[in-house]
């Protein structure tokens, strides 16, 4: 609701030039902090999980996890975690992406996910699309289907929503606050 976007975004700082300068870093702590608003945040996760009929929730390392795990509960589902690379202790699958400068890697445990699963992959922000698309790729080469991508907060002015497009393949990005 309007109501909930008010609260959640009005709990979001600004800090300018951090990371580096020109950039206004959108800083969730004060969000977590407030336990009104975490679970305003928490549930209306966890309804977008129900509404788009998720089996598994897959949260990405590290902020993701915060908002992931508590959904997961909420929506009496399990939770998978993609980590960066190399902090999988069993077989994993390895997607690299794009960033600005250079590549990363994120993995999962592709045990973890069954072909009957339908998982929502949930990020604090989405802005490149380069984290979650290559997520994607993760659950789809793990054998499993995709039911969306839930984030708090989407930077549309880096237009990750259309990269994100090739990724999704029809299923939905959500996202409860554009900024
Ligand atoms: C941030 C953010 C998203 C990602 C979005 O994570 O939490 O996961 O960037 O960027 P993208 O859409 O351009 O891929 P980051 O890897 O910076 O750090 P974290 O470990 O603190 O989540
Ligand atoms: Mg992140």
């Amino acid at each position: 609701t309007a109501s909930t976007r008010d609260l959640l975004l009005s709990r979001i700082r600004d800090v300018a030039d951090y990371p580096k300068p020109g950039v206004m870093f959108k800083d969730i702590t004060p969000l977590l902090a407030d336990p009104v608003a975490f679970t305003a945040l928490t549930d209306a996760l966890a309804e977008l999980c129900v509404k788009h009929g998720a089996t598994k929730i897959v949260g990405l390392e590290a902020r993701g996890f915060i908002l992931a795990a508590p959904v997961a509960v909420r929506a009496g589902l399990g939770f998978v975690p993609v980590r960066k690379a190399g902090k999988l202790p069993g077989a994993t699958l390895s997607q690299a992406y794009e960033l600005e400068y250079g590549t990363a890697e994120i993995e999962i445990h592709a045990e973890d996910l069954s072909p009957d699963d339908r998982i929502m992959v949930i990020d604090d922000v989405l802005a490149t699309g380069g984290t979650a698309g290559a997520s994607l790729e993760l659950i789809r080469r793990a054998g499993a289907r995709v039911a969306g991508v839930a984030v708090l907060m989407e930077l549309g002015f880096l237009a990750g929503r259309g990269r994100l497009e090739e990724h999704l393949q029809g299923a939905p990005l959500e996202a409860l606050i554009t900024v």
